[in-house]
């Protein structure tokens, strides 16, 4: 990943990007390969870091802008859409308001699929580019850090708690009562501990297992962590605009906040509405911006695991073994290489069919 990551020497004003060395390295690793962006819900960054991962790689890039422009407007369903789609391009990615989204078009596809968002379910690359923040912040070992705003429909969340469990994270769960982090995800993070170390070494991460807290005071954690990662709350997913409504503007981090703690680490999946102030922007506490820029390398280190000469013999080696089938959770939905470990929840679901 870090060979993706050097480049263009990028002089940003105070702030996020400072004396940062920004990636555009290229390559031909990818030349011939073609993607298919599939997105059933809006985004920014992730689409187009993707786009932009597959290019400096080399490769091209489908892409299914709109569901109006498609023949989902007609009444396509996804299964069909993925079947036909395979046939297409070399790999998939795939966001989709439904969750378990991505395991289905996995199960049906000829080509890998990367989960880029299922519903209030999972996002897996969001995550690797988080972790690889936190990675080159050297705080990835031993972090204390809070997850704050919609910790119920929030995906980024839900994957990020899963990953720090195996780097043995304190994790403060900062959320309105209404929008509590699952009970699922909080029985796997605890069950994480016992569990966990097998994926943990597997990982090459330091330790199994997540401390949890919880609380809907967000001034009170302030000056236990490390960082926060602050999120939206998921307007979309409320089936009730007045269950929204109580909840809108829970929290804000404002520059008077960070004078409780001068070295808290503000990071954020974006988009944000109105949970950071702007004046945080220019303030040396600032990652966002940095964090999303990291998608850029973070994909094309997924892109090239998924589809580069070594991913390709993994691939044949799978479908000779007839394995292909059974891949499920890792190389097909994770999108990142068949040693990842699957996730707890994806263990257990795995588990109890
Ligand atoms: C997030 C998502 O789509 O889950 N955005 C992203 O991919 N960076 C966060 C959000 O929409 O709030």
């Amino acid at each position: 990943m870090e060979k993706f990551a050097r480049g263009r020497e990028q002089g940003r004003g105070r702030g996020e990007g400072d004396g940062e060395r920004e990636g555009e390295e290229e390559s031909d690793l990818l030349k011939g390969k073609i993607l298919a962006n599939l997105f059933y819900e809006p985004s920014t960054r992730t689409r187009l870091s993707f786009e932009t991962a597959m290019k400096r790689l080399g490769g091209e890039v489908l892409n299914l802008y709109s569901t109006e422009t498609s023949s989902v407007a007609k009444g396509e369903n996804l299964a069909d859409t993925i079947r036909t789609v395979s046939g297409y391009c070399d790999a998939i990615v795939l966001r989709h308001p439904r969750e378990g989204a991505s395991r289905m078009a996995a199960s049906l596809a000829s080509v890998p699929v990367i989960n880029a968002g299922d519903g209030a379910g999972q996002h897996p690359t969001q995550t690797l580019l988080d972790l690889y923040t936190l990675k080159k912040e050297g705080l990835l070992e031993n972090l204390r850090i809070a997850l704050v705003g919609d910790l119920k429909y929030g995906r980024t969340v839900h994957s990020l708690a899963y990953a720090l469990a195996l780097y043995g994270a304190t994790l403060f769960f900062v959320s309105p009562e209404a929008l509590r982090m699952p009970e699922e995800v909080k029985m796997d993070l605890r069950a994480a501990g016992a569990a966990g170390a097998a994926e943990a070494e597997a990982a090459g991460a330091a330790g199994a297992g997540a401390e949890v807290f919880e609380t809907s005071d967000l001034s009170a954690v302030v000056k236990e962590v490390d960082v926060l990662y602050v999120t939206r709350i998921q307007k979309e997913r409320f089936p009730d605009p007045a269950e929204y409504r109580k909840v809108a503007g829970a929290y804000r981090v404002t520059r008077g906040l960070l004078k409780e703690n001068e070295d808290l680490v503000i990071m954020h999946p974006l988009p944000r509405v109105d949970e950071i102030d702007a004046a945080v922007d220019g303030t040396k506490n600032a990652r966002y911006f940095k964090q999303a820029f990291y998608g850029v390398p973070v994909r094309m280190a997924v892109l090239s695991t998924l589809l580069g000469a070594g991913g390709e013999r993994r691939r044949e080696g799978e479908e000779k073994q007839g394995a292909s089938k059974n891949a499920r959770g890792n190389r097909r939905n994770s999108g990142v290489g068949e040693e990842a470990p699957r996730t707890l929840r994806e263990r257990t679901a795995d588990d109890r069919e």
